[in-house]
This record gives C-alpha cells, sequence and structure tokens, in this order.
C-alpha cells in the first residue's frame, strides 16, 4: 500500500503558535559576565520531576513540539537536574554553544544515560581527557581510512542482501544493523574479525543487548540508571556480559599483538604510548572500544531504515530515487538530497546537550549558570522560517543546496561533532542506493512509524518494517 498519512507529531505541533517564523531581529546569543541575570526561559510540561521525565521517556518528540509553542527557547523539569532544564531551537544559539571554548560549556554526554555503560571514553570525557582521546581516534575517521572501509561496506550490504526473500515483513533496522555492526567490527578489530572467537563471542552479546534495549523493561531500566557513574539494575547484568565479551577480544589481541602489524583501531590503540611510555589500560581500551562499537553502528543502521520508513511512504520521493539509481544516473544529487532530508526529519540523536558553567544569553531569556542546555535538534530541523512546510518529507528541498551550517545538525557540531560522520555518510550512500537498486520494497501499513526514544537515540518503533515484491542479485 503506497499513501502517505501525516507525520505522527503534526496534530501536536501545528495547533497554537508553534514553530513560529525566527525572531525579526538577530538574537543575541553567548555567554555572559558572572553575575548577570535576566528573564527566565518559559517553562513547559509537568512541574514534577519525576511525571515530566516519564513523558518525555514515553513521548520525547510530542514533548518537544508542545513545549516550543513556548518560544525559540525553553524549560522543563527533569529527574536529571534539580534546576530546570533548558532547550533552544534556533541556530544564533546554537552557534554560540559550538563557539563557546569546551571549559565555558563542555558536552553532557558525561552525564547523559550511555555513562554507566561505556564509562569514561571520547564520547563521555570532557576537557583534557576529551582533547587527549578525540586526537588519538581521529586518525581512524579521516579520509584514507574511510576509503578503507568502503570495500567493506559493499560486501557487508551483498552479503545481508542476498538472505532477503519475498513476502515476508521483517524490520528493516535488523539488516542494516547486521551490515553497520559488521562495518564498525572490522574497522575496529581489523577485517578477520569473524575468525577469531573471541570477537564472535562480541558481537552476539552486542545484538542480544540491543534487542533487549527496546521495550518498556529498558525504559526502566534507563530511568534507574540516569545520572549514575555505574549501572545498576538490570542494567549492570547486562554491561558485564559485555565487558566479558570485550575482556576476553582484548586479552587475545593483546596476546598475540606485533607493534605495526595491525591497521584496524584495535591495533593502533595498542600501540599507543603516553607521555611515561604506559599503554592504554585494558579499561581504556575497553571504553573507547564499547564507545566505537555502540556509538558506530545503530545510529547509522536506524538512519537508513528512517530513510526507508520515510521514503516508502511517500510515493513521489520513492519513485524519484528508484528512477535516478536504476538508471545510474542523478545528475541533481537526488541521492544525497534524500539522505539529507532524511536526517532532517528523523534526525537519530534528537537532542544534544552542553553544561552552562556561566549565565548564557538566548535571545530575551538568561540561562543561569551551571544549567543543562540542550539543542533541539528535531525542533530546529522542523523550523518553518528555514524549512517551509517542515513535516513534509521532500527531498527537493535540498537540491542544489547544502544545509546551512547551524541549520542542520544531525552529528552535532563544534568541537564535540560526531566523530564518525563521514563513516555514516559513506554507509548511507552505499546502503540505500544497494537496497533501492536491487529491492522493491513496501509497507503493510501506511501510517507513519513511532519514534521511540532509547538512551539517546530516536528510532523507528516498528524497526522500519518492510515487505520486499520483488528482488534482484
Ligand atoms: C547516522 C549516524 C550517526 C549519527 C546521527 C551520530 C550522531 C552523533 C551526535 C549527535 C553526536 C554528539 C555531537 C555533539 O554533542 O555535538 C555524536 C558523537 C559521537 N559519535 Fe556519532 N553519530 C553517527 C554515527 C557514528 C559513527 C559511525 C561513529 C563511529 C564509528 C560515531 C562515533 C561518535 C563518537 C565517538 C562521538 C563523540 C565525539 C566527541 O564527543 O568528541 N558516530 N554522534
Amino acid at each position: 500500500m503506497r499513501r502517505g498519512r501525516p507525520d505522527p507529531w503534526y496534530a501536536r505541533a501545528s495547533t497554537g503558535a508553534a514553530l513560529d517564523p525566527v525572531l525579526p531581529e538577530p538574537s543575541l546569543a553567548g555567554p555572559l559576565e558572572p553575575g548577570s541575570t535576566g528573564p527566565a526561559a518559559p517553562a513547559t510540561g509537568h512541574p514534577n520531576r519525576l511525571r515530566q521525565s516519564l513523558r518525555i521517556t514515553a513521548d520525547l518528540g510530542g514533548e518537544l513540539f508542545a513545549g516550543a509553542r513556548r518560544g525559540e527557547a525553553f524549560s522543563f523539569a527533569s529527574l536529571l537536574d534539580p534546576k530546570p532544564v533548558v532547550l533552544t531551537r534556533h541556530p544564533e544559539h546554537v552557534r554560540s554553544l559550538f563557539a563557546a571554548p569546551p571549559d565555558v560549556a563542555p558536552s553532557l554526554a558525561g552525564e547523559s544515560p550511555v555513562r554507566p555503560i561505556l564509562g569514561l571514553s571520547v564520547l563521555t570525557a570532557v576537557g583534557d581527557q576529551h582533547r587527549r582521546r578525540r586526537k588519538l581516534m581521529m586518525p581512524s575517521f579521516h579520509g584514507d581510512a574511510i576509503a578503507r572501509y568502503r570495500a567493506e561496506i559493499e560486501t557487508a550490504t551483498r552479503r545481508h542482501l542476498d538472505r532477503w526473500t519475498t513476502g515476508t515483513p521483517f524490520p528493516l533496522a535488523a539488516t542494516t544493523q547486521a551490515i553497520t555492526l559488521d562495518v564498525i567490527m572490522s574497522g575496529v578489530f581489523g577485517i578477520d574479525h569473524r575468525a577469531a572467537p573471541e570477537e564472535a563471542r562480541l558481537r552476539h552479546v552486542v545484538r542480544q543487548t540491543l534487542r533487549l534495549s527496546v521495550g518498556p523493561l529498558a525504559q526502566l531500566a534507563e530511568l534507574l540508571n540516569l545520572d549514575r557513574e555505574e549501572s545498576v539494575g538490570p542494567q549492570r547484568w547486562i554491561v558485564a556480559r559485555l565487558d566479558t565479551a570485550m575482556y576476553a577480544v582484548i586479552a587475545a589481541r593483546r596476546a598475540a599483538h606485533e607493534p605495526g602489524a595491525r591497521h584496524d583501531i584495535l591495533g593502533l590503540l595498542l600501540d599507543v604510548r603516553d607521555e611515561d611510555g604506559a599503554p592504554l589500560s585494558d579499561l581504556e581500551l575497553r571504553n573507547e572500544l564499547l564507545t566505537l562499537v555502540l556509538a558506530g553502528h545503530e545510529t547509522t543502521a536506524n538512519s537508513i531504515a528512517w530513510t526507508f520508513e520515510r521514503l516508502l511512504r511517500t510515493p513521489a520521493a520513492d519513485d524519484r530515487l528508484r528512477d535516478v539509481v536504476r538508471s545510474g544516473e542523478d545528475p541533481d544529487g537526488y541521492l544525497e538530497a534524500t539522505i539529507t532530508e532524511s536526517m532532517r526529519v528523523r534526525p537519530v540523536v534528537p537532542l544534544i546537550g552542553r553544561r552552562v558553567r556561566v549565565p548564557w544569553r538566548l535571545g530575551e531569556v538568561v540561562v543561569p549558570p551551571d544549567s543543562r542546555l540542550l539543542v533541539g535538534i528535531l525542533l530546529l530541523h522542523h523550523r518553518d522560517d528555514i524549512y517551509p512546510d517542515p513535516f513534509r518529507f521532500a527531498p527537493e528541498r535540498f537540491l542544489g543546496r547544502k544545509p546551512g551550517a547551524h541549520e542542520w545538525l544531525p552529528f552535532g557540531g563544534g568541537t564535540r561533532r560526531c566523530l564518525g560522520a563521514a563513516l555514516a555518510m559513506e554507509e548511507l550512500r552505499i546502503v540505500v542506493p544497494e537496497i533501492v537498486r536491487r529491492a522493491d520494497l513496501v509497507v503493510d501499513d501506511p501510517a507513519p512509524e513511532r519514534p521511540v526514544h532509547r538512551n539517546v537515540t530516536m528510532i523507528p518503533g516498528r524497526g522500519g518494517r518492510v515487505r520486499a515484491v520483488a528482488l534482484r542479485r
């Protein structure tokens, strides 16, 4: 069935003065002198911190769009913080945050639900610790490295698409996760990783963990682990299983390691020495590797799943993409525009955050020092002054036009911009057209899939459910 239906947030966002045009004056934003004060951001949602956190866990998008009716920046109560958490959706506010020195507005990732799972790593560290780790990791995500990953992306895509059959509906995210897990595992552990029993075991445990992490129990576990450095409750058990598998891989590789012999990320990290000549500890390696494996595949897999969730409910876009892919002629860059548009309407990471250490001006309002200040990526992507008719999936809006620097933020920005952005884009550019080329997909339910909030990500509630009606090799 190929009919369009309204976006799930449409009803809430389109009533009232939602997503009004940008302020007529350029809104000033940025750090203020200590002690500065001003009007607070308008409060939204339920004043009780637990109730509001539960509402956000149940329907993040709905709560965000409802809050946006109060203005460019608004605040809400949260279990994460006794102070109101402030959220902005204005590009100039975002620019001020991304331009700020890291010690004035450090990332909140270290205080997010992923902290007890990942420990201290490039994603969760701040200050010097972050700078040092990021420098260490950067070479593995530069252009040359990405070119090396290309062959694995193509092989993994072919291998998994070969298993598809026609007729039975399935969640596309299951396939895309298998592909992106293969890609990141080979980047991290080397192309021959499938041969080692320890690595096969790790892969199995990672996939099981992801399966466990959907559903109401996982959301409860997430609430239990809010603002903790170490996991508690069922999450503790899950992390312990991941650890056992990861430490087994590290031990096996340490035992067989020859300096300079391997070019995968673990090989490079095993060769790293600090100023005193000491190698990274097992714990440091565990945290970095787990960060790459978890941050590096589910995000990309769900971005691909969302792309098809939207495409298959927008017949004109679906038809045009099929034409350009199958003809091999895409002079206008429709594939790139489709990927860009899908990450606009369904950013897999809908919010990112910084802790402002000093008072922060956001146009008319002032955020008190030491507050959590979030960037509402999802809201910013639905501003109708930047993206007219924002709830419409319309790749053509990006034909011949690249998104503005602070107007399209699926990968965040500033010194914390996603380390794997180039790899993720390469995966999307290879996997999306290969699926379009090989499969005629349909959806049996034309209603949009409900966005489900899992840890820091927003994923399609039914995994991007599709049915293949025809397949070609
Ligand atoms: C479509 C796929 C992806 C999306 C949407 C995404 C999104 C993000 C976002 C929003 C951030 C936070 C940026 C900020 O706070 O300003 C981030 C950080 C990060 N991402 Fe990604 N990501 C994706 C794929 C990947 C991949 C493939 C990898 C690694 C292989 C990766 C590794 C990381 C790391 C290590 C960080 C922390 C960077 C830092 O704090 O310095 N991500 N990502």
